[in-house]
């Protein structure tokens, strides 16, 4: 939004932008994207025109006599993707990253867009994978979180619910991220997330073993487990305890 303000102010060959309802979307790769207006009858008539990106290509057109045209666009990027509804609305489907950008809508006779929409697209996330740090000592665990070729994400440890660290990337790259415990004393996890959407890892103690006091219950969630069988073990010697005085008693009713 700043950056059409400034393009306003400095821009003479762009006026036309200043003024257009503005609006912006982060959508997920692979979503059908619906870029919705409700064009008025004298738009309808005058027939409206749908453009993208920078130099504004034109994508799709709703004519005067109701005519439905769709264009392929740069390398073909929108080819089968485009659908117009009666209202004048564009979905895109199946949206891919390449897709992210500005697309306007303006009318046939004035060509300064009524709205435009700053479309953003994430990519779906892969689970972060946690490993044993080269650096790893008897004394020490050193765990290394990872992701591979991902772009504008975050990548975090948290112990519990409390942010430890975290590292940020807005271009494509391999990311990791370390941890260093001297024993596993709590639930950690290694979060993995974009504007939308996140991914998390466990850590376990496969790659750190937990510390004496730290209680199985809080890794394993097997609280409810235990508690069956204790309330078995304990109904069973119960019983046991029942028996043993019954089996007491009748043996001395048969000694009499
Ligand atoms: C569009 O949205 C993205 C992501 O929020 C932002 O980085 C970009 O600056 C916006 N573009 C404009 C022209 O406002
Ligand atoms: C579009 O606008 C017209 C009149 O302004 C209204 O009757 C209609 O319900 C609107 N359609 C949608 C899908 O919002
Ligand atoms: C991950 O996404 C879920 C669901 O959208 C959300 O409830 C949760 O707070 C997110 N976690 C983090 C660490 O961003
Ligand atoms: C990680 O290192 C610890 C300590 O050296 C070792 O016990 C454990 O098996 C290792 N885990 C993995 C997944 O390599």
């Amino acid at each position: 939004m700043f950056a059409v303000i400034l393009l306003c102010l400095f821009s003479w060959s762009l006026q036309g932008v200043c003024g257009s309802v503005f609006v912006s979307e982060s959508v997920m790769e692979g979503d059908s994207v619906l870029l919705s207006v409700n064009i008025t009858e004298a738009q309808r008539r005058d027939g409206i025109m749908w453009t993208y990106g920078p130099n504004s290509i034109p994508i799709s057109k709703l004519k005067a006599d109701n005519k439905y045209i769709y264009y392929n666009g740069p390398d073909g990027m929108f080819r089968d993707r485009l659908k117009l509804n009666e209202t004048g609305s564009l979905i895109i489907t199946d949206i891919r990253i390449k897709h992210s950008g500005l697309y306007y809508i303006s009318t046939t006779s004035q060509e300064k867009p009524f709205k435009i929409f700053n479309i953003t697209v994430y990519t779906l996330l892969p689970v972060p994978v946690i490993s044993n740090s080269s650096s790893n000592s008897v004394l020490y665990c050193s765990m290394l979180c990872s992701v591979m070729n991902v772009a504008h994400v975050s990548l975090s440890w948290y112990k519990g619910k409390s942010l430890l660290s975290s590292i940020s990337v807005s271009e494509h790259s391999n990311i990791n991220i370390s941890l260093h415990l001297k024993c596993l004393d709590d639930s950690y996890t290694c979060v993995i997330n974009n504007p939308i959407t996140n991914q998390t890892q466990h850590l376990n103690t496969d790659v750190c073993h937990k510390c004496p006091d730290f209680s199985e219950n809080f890794i394993c969630k097997c609280g409810f487990t235990e508690a069956v069988i204790r309330l078995v073990l304990s109904a069973l010697v119960g019983v046991a305890a029942v028996a043993v005085v019954v089996y007491d008693f009748r043996s001395r009713r048969d000694e009499q």
